[in-house]
């Protein structure tokens, strides 16, 4: 059966608010025109993350309320780390209590200074980690991945003649480790395919540089995997994850998104000296080797998340929600990144307001819009997220300018969906108003959850 509806039937209901324009152009106004600053109280729908922001199942809850709170050795510690190697295979499973604490531990152990790590796509934490540790993040994407308008299988896949150029240029003793995001979320969301991830692990060999995934969303990775690469038609979501984890030396997961679940992360590793080095950090910094930050009962939750996540009724549902909106959109003529990936949709904010510069922030200005129209919350991932001024005062932008709307998972229904496609495609419709838009404020590091901005 094709799937046209959610596969599940809704037990408990959370209103949301309703407000007028009018009130929005002042919260917008009051959050110094970012989205991130918006109190969850004038959001009617909520597309800034799909990160812990899952509607759990009523098996997840009862897990919850069956949670053992032992400081050591809970119960749930045991379902966890029993679903997540079985899952993934690794020797080692340390809990965090989310991705980026999971990052800060791995590369406190593997990064530093003069230190090169390549990523397909470094995610913004994990870039921000990286650099904090003062090491180098590379992003090795395939050249398609910036062509928004390009339809292919696999956009997210690494660029293997330039991740062999870098490790000839800078020698792999300077090359702790490479990752792979799967999927690509700064790239939109797109997969990875298995024959690229067995091929960055080959060429990897040849130089004895460990791989690690950047896992949160390798379920729906392995959907793509399922439905676009040949070979794994019959296979099932898991022993497609386990197969792109066997290439694997390690990985960090945050678990907000394919553990389905509000919080929690970790890292899973075959090394035994450096998982050593990670337990000892652990400790320092976010708690026994048996928890990693969170509350055992969260584990708990987990451990039922990632059981349901590998369910192929689910993922058909989730994937096709996100294309759902995508086609919606693109048959209005917005323009968006092409195919729709995992986990949202995102507008191609270069076509969408070509009268506004990269250093003028279009994608800031029309999440702000949208918000206006609409009271939909969504993000910026261009020149706000990745843009900078270099030594001279030259603006160096972002490859690509984009709007997230990220589907939280299992949240929205069908018609909040068609909403939301309402509100972009009036939006789009009356562009020529949107306005170029400045910094007033920012912070070091990852300045875009706390920027401040004003129209010019
Ligand atoms: N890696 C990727 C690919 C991510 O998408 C995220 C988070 C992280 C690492 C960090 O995990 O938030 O648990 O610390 N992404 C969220 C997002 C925040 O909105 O895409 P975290």
């Amino acid at each position: 059966m094709s799937l046209s509806f959610e596969p599940f039937k809704i037990k408990s209901i959370e209103s949301i608010p309703i407000t007028t324009k009018e009130e929005r152009l002042n919260y917008i106004k009051e959050a110094n025109y970012n989205p991130f600053s918006l109190k969850s109280d004038y959001i009617t729908i909520d597309l800034l993350t799909d990160s812990g922001t899952t509607a759990m199942s009523s098996k997840q809850w009862a897990a919850i309320m069956d949670g053992d709170e032992s400081y050591a050795g809970s119960r749930n510690w045991f379902e966890f780390e029993s679903i997540v190697k079985e899952i993934t295979g690794f020797k080692h499973i340390i809990p965090t209590h989310q991705g980026r604490a999971a990052e800060r531990i791995l590369f406190g152990v593997l990064g530093g200074p003069n230190k090169i790590i390549p990523n397909n796509t470094h995610f913004d934490t994990t870039r921000g980690n990286l650099e904090y540790s003062k090491a180098v993040a590379v992003d090795l994407p395939v050249k398609e991945s910036l062509d928004t308008s390009l339809i292919a299988d696999f956009k997210g896949n690494m660029d293997l003649t330039a991740l062999e150029k870098l490790i000839l240029e800078k020698g792999a003793e300077n090359i702790p480790m490479a990752m792979i995001t799967i999927t690509n979320n700064s790239g939109g969301g797109q997969p990875v395919s298995m024959e690229n991830i067995r091929n960055t692990k080959k060429l990897l060999a040849k130089y004895n540089i460990p791989l690690y995934l950047d896992c949160c969303r390798f379920a729906e990775n392995a959907y793509f995997i399922k439905k676009r690469e040949k070979g794994y038609e019959n296979k099932s979501i898991k022993e497609i994850a386990q197969e792109m984890f066997s290439y694997a030396d390690g990985a960090t997961m945050s678990s907000k998104k394919d553990g389905l679940s509000n919080t929690g992360g970790f890292i899973g590793i075959n090394d035994d000296k450096i998982a050593e080095d990670l337990k000892t950090l652990l400790i320092v910094t976010e708690g026994f080797i048996t928890y990693g930050g969170l509350a055992r009962r969260d584990l708990a939750a987990l451990a039922q998340g990632f059981r349901e996540v590998l369910d192929e009724n689910y993922l058909e549902y989730r994937i096709g929600q996100v294309k759902y909106l995508g086609d919606l959109l693109t048959n209005a003529g917005v323009p968006i990144l092409k195919p729709t990936g995992g986990h949202g949709v995102y507008l191609d904010a270069k076509l969408f307001a070509p009268h506004i510069k990269p250093e003028n922030f279009p994608g800031q200005s029309i999440a702000c819009e949208i918000f206006v129209e609409g009271g939909i919350r969504s993000c910026e991932i261009g020149s706000v997220m990745f843009g900078s001024y270099d030594g001279n005062g030259v603006f160096e932008p972002a490859k690509l300018e984009l709007v997230r709307l990220a589907i939280p998972r299992r949240v929205y229904t069908k018609s909040h969906i068609e909403f939301i496609a309402e509100t972009i495609i009036k939006v789009y419709q009356n562009r020529n108003n949107l306005r170029p838009m400045k910094i007033t404020w920012q912070a070091p590091f990852l300045r875009h959850f706390t920027a401040k901005f004003d129209y010019l």
